[in-house]
């Protein structure tokens, strides 16, 4: 690295976030930057947060600030608050965001507002849904945001389309992560054994987007979906769906094994062992295409549109019969196109960045 070293303020919450984070610290330090990750406090059960500072090796947050639960306005409320004076308290180069939870929604509007470069990693993804939560998040975020590092070349063209230039295509920092950990994870685990499970022989499902667990009649069709399936599912259920399922007093069937929510090693072993996987989260519809498992979606709509066009993921919705027909079908002949970058995602992102702060001279504040 050339220049002096960046001082960033990463902000996380959520689980996906942890994974999106691993390889993004490792490559910070290693290129002698400073990075302070904070902790918005979104999820908060160990199952959902430490484990994957455990697993991953992540550094421990600088500040843990507690704003979990509630509805949308009141945790964001909470994060904004704490962020503005964690912010304001030692103003960093840059603020660095990811993907589209609250909590991303939260650092970006907290940095913007304090005219602190956001930096957003996993922009200009859409599905083009705008009564999902995070698709809100994505946009707004997007529209704040200083620089834009993107996991899809698709995602470089639709922030063009919305008049914002100067994307970088970078790749999956999550691509980055399973490459790193799948041998690992492979050889930990046996995520079949004392549960009747074969390798190759199960679905892996998962369940836990707003629009599927808020309303009890599409959560019941996907229940029953899942329970009538061709083979045995493993499902490692959400906290917000436990709590869903509970209310709508909604059970699986016999053939659906339902876990607490799994580690990244247990779940990445699960996934590579899987049929088939069928879930509705971002996440996992890209971990099924990077090791090759066939993906049922259960959403009506996708960011990631290359993983449909491909072959390897097929949008069923709540749809029993199409849901069905999807867990079915064969996986498709051919290789993989390398939609999501070459492994080194976080290095590249690393480097834009640092070429990006180099091309406004590194000053602390103001917007480019
Ligand atoms: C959030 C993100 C979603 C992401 C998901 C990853 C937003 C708008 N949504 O959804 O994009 O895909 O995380 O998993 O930011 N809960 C617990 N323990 C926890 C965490 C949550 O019990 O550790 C329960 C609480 O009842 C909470 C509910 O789950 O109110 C929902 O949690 P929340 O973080 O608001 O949204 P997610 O559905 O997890
Ligand atoms: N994940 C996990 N354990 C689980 C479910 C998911 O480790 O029980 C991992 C998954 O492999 C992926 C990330 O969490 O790396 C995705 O998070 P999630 O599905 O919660 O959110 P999304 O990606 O939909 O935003």
């Amino acid at each position: 690295m050339s220049g002096r070293p960046l001082r960033i303020t990463s902000i996380v919450g959520a689980r996906p976030e942890f994974v999106q984070a691993a390889c993004v610290c490792q490559a910070f330090a290693r290129r002698g930057h400073r990075e302070a990750l904070i902790h918005t406090g979104q999820h908060y059960d160990d199952t959902m947060s430490a484990t994957f500072f455990d697993e991953l090796s992540l550094p421990a947050p600088a500040r843990h600030l507690g704003a979990g639960g509630g509805s949308h306005a009141s945790q964001t409320a909470a994060m904004l608050v704490a962020l503005e004076r964690v912010l304001l308290d030692d103003p960093p180069d840059a603020v660095l965001v990811r993907g589209d939870t609250n909590s991303t929604l939260a650092g970006a509007l907290a940095a913007a507002k304090l005219a602190i470069p956001v930096v957003h990693i996993e922009a200009g993804e859409r599905c083009g849904d705008l009564t999902m939560p995070e698709e809100i998040n994505r946009v707004m975020v997007d529209h704040v945001a200083s620089l834009h590092l993107c996991a899809s070349r698709a995602a470089v063209a639709r922030l063009q389309a919305e008049g914002i230039d100067g994307a970088v295509f970078v790749g999956d920092v999550m691509h980055d992560v399973l490459l790193c950990t799948r041998e690992r994870a492979a050889a930990a685990f046996d995520p079949w054994r004392g549960r009747g499970l074969e390798p190759g022989a199960y679905a892996l499902a998962t369940i836990h987007r707003a629009s599927n667990t808020d309303d009890p009649r599409r959560l019941s069709r996907l229940v029953d979906a899942l329970s009538d399936g061709p083979t045995p599912v493993v499902f490692p259920c959400h906290p917000r769906t436990a709590r869903a399922l509970e209310t709508a007093g909604l059970a699986f069937g016999p053939r659906v094994t339902v876990l607490p929510p799994l580690g990244y090693h247990d779940m990445l072993a699960l996934e590579m062992h899987a049929a088939v996987i069928l879930t509705d989260s971002g996440g996992v519809q890209r971990e099924a295409y990077c090791l090759g498992v066939p993906c049922v979606t259960l959403r009506d709509a996708t960011e990631w549109t290359e993983t449909v066009d491909a072959g390897w993921n097929v949008l069923a919705g709540d749809d029993r019969v199409r849901i069905l027909e999807a867990w079915q079908r064969p996986a498709p002949a051919g290789d993989r196109p390398g939609i999501f970058g070459d492994g080194h995602a976080a290095d590249h992102a690393v480097r834009a960045i640092e070429a990006w702060m180099a091309g406004r001279g590194h000053r602390h504040g103001g917007r480019a």
